[in-house]
């Protein structure tokens, strides 16, 4: 695992968007498995401004998300697919029907499950997937206690998990109880991983990842069993790593 330090949440942002622009020159048809949450946003500007300025171009890629709330419309305003739709697809030249999103509205959610890693290995695999990570060390919404071989499937959100995100809803009931993630399995999958994380409330999960005892009680710790993951931390995630040093 090689770990990038960097100072802030603005310079994570930077050195991520160039670890994805310098993936999309030199494979224009990659699969790039996107991510959610506060996180991300800052690469997200970082890939529109270059796509911009240099015309960096997405047109061929595929996309694949991570995870979708059950029960969202896709144009509602915390759906993932709104998101992703207005945070960075709608001001790139990438093609709408190659990125993909899972169904949280599909009447049969574990039918769409399934049709989502079918449609994972058609595409080839992911090459690229960005991660972020929830306080607990979720990743996507694999909660504490997901296995590790687990495909895409229905999860029911963490209490901390839908108290964490309702900062981005009107209350904590709007926020849904379940979603749709790719499992731990299909994440593990992919060929490379780019694990961004900033900020103090994050510090105790990433000391955990890298203490390297692997325990689904912290998720993220099985990506010390991934052959290529990058992860790039800013001071503040790294706080209880360095004063442990
Ligand atoms: C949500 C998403 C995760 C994300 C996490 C952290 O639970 N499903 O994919 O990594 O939140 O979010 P944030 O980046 O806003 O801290």
């Amino acid at each position: 695992m090689e770990i990038i330090e960097v100072q802030d949440y603005e310079e994570m942002s930077q050195k991520a968007a160039q670890i994805i622009i310098s993936k999309v020159i030199h494979n224009p048809e990659m699969v790039i498995g996107f991510a959610t949450g506060g996180t991300p946003k800052g690469t997200y500007r970082h890939l529109i401004e270059d796509h911009q300025k240099n015309g960096t171009s997405y047109s061929r890629i595929s996309s694949v998300n991570l995870d979708e709330y059950a029960g969202l419309e896709a144009n509602s305003p915390n759906s993932y697919r709104y998101y992703m739709n207005h945070s960075l697809f709608n001001h790139l030249d990438i093609n709408m029907d190659q990125t993909h999103v899972p169904n949280g509205t599909a009447k049969q959610l574990e039918e769409e499950c399934r049709r989502y890693d079918g449609l994972i290995d058609e595409l080839g695999g992911v090459d690229l997937q960005i991660l972020g990570m929830g306080v607990n060390g979720h990743i996507g919404f694999n909660e504490p206690g997901t296995s590790f071989t687990s495909p895409t499937h229905v999860v029911e959100l963490a209490e901390s998990t839908r108290k964490a995100n309702a900062r981005y809803f009107e209350s904590l009931e709007d926020v849904p109880t379940h979603a749709v993630t790719m499992g731990i399995g299909t994440i593990m999958k992919s060929k490379h991983i780019l694990l961004l994380v900033s900020g103090n409330e994050k510090a105790e999960a990433l000391a955990n990842l890298q203490k390297g005892a692997v325990t689904e009680e912290v998720p993220a710790t099985i990506l010390n069993h991934h052959p290529q993951v990058t992860v790039i931390a800013d001071k503040q995630a790294l706080s209880q790593t360095l004063t442990r040093r």
